[in-house]
């Protein structure tokens, strides 16, 4: 079954038709902007544009693994910013809580470390936090766990988390992928999962790192994969039954469930 046509109507179609049974959902931090959590990449508001108060080698360095062996604060003080709690999720989080309320939400991928996926609902199964989170945290010399709670309160405190082990006293982290690390064996476990769906959706994403990138080429051909991001990435849009709505994902999501018949429920779940 293909789509009628590549439009917000069609695919509302495709799905109230239930042909869309499996759904992928893949995610990045365009999602999470309108909850007032800046992304990565956006020219003026992202946070590479934003950094230079942190004096960084260049604005990746922030997650790179070995510039934070040499100086861990400016990682620190932008976790003080960052650190999930302070945040709300937006109402494209509560659209993946619908999916999944549908039963129709086959995994959801996300880059995101800010944990409101989870907050909306969303549960802990259904979900690859392909570039971990900020839900446990450890020593990166001799792995060993550290207290959230207390990782809690050095963040507060302005300070730098060391292993508590004195034959150690490595540097804690929290088990987020920062450049030059592996990706959550989950993620590989769960690689060839898109290829089972028969629906992709692209959320907030510029898909600039791999292999997260890679993903909605695993779809199937045939498979609609849409992209519902402010600009068009990742080669989304050269298939034959991509859909591309181009603009703000939370005005994307709203007008997709109208036309489905899902707007109360879905506002329903974000109101929540
Ligand atoms: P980026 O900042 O690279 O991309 C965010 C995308 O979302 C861009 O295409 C924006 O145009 C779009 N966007 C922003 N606000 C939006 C909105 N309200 N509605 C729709 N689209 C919006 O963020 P990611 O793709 O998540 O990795 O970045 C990938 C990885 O690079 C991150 O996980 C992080 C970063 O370095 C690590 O920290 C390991």
């Amino acid at each position: 079954k293909t789509l009628e046509s590549r439009t917000v109507d069609g695919l509302a179609k495709y799905i109230k038709e239930g042909h869309a049974k499996r759904i992928v959902v893949m995610t990045g931090a365009g999602i999470s902007t309108s909850a007032g959590i800046p992304d990565f990449r956006s020219p003026n508001t992202g946070l590479y544009a934003n950094l230079a108060r942190l004096n960084l080698p260049y604005a990746e360095a922030v997650f790179d693994i070995s510039f934070f062996r040499e100086n861990p604060t400016p990682f620190y003080t932008l976790a003080h910013e960052l650190y999930p709690g302070k945040y709300r999720p937006t109402v494209t989080h509560s659209f993946i809580r619908l999916l999944h309320e549908k039963g129709l939400l086959l995994k959801l991928f996300t880059q995101n470390i800010d944990c409101l996926e989870r907050e909306a609902g969303v549960p802990d199964e259904s979900i690859i936090e392909a570039h971990g989170s900020f839900a446990r945290q450890s020593c990166i010399d001799c792995k060993s766990p550290y207290p959230q709670e207390e990782l809690k309160k050095q963040i507060e405190a302005k300070t730098i988390p060391r292993c508590h082990k004195s034959s150690c006293h490595g540097l804690v982290k929290p088990e987020i992928v920062f450049f030059g690390e592996q990706l959550p064996s989950a993620f590989f476990d769960n690689i060839d999962v898109p290829t089972e769906a028969d629906l992709c959706i692209v959320l907030g994403t510029s898909l600039q790192v791999q292999p997260f990138a890679s993903l909605p080429g695993a779809c199937k051909s045939g498979v609609p994969r849409v992209l519902i991001n402010m600009e068009r990435v990742g080669g989304l849009g050269s298939r034959s039954d991509d859909v591309l709505l181009l603009g703000d994902c939370d005005a994307g999501v709203r007008k997709l469930a109208k036309a489905i018949g899902w707007e109360d429920e879905l506002e329903d779940l974000w109101a929540q």
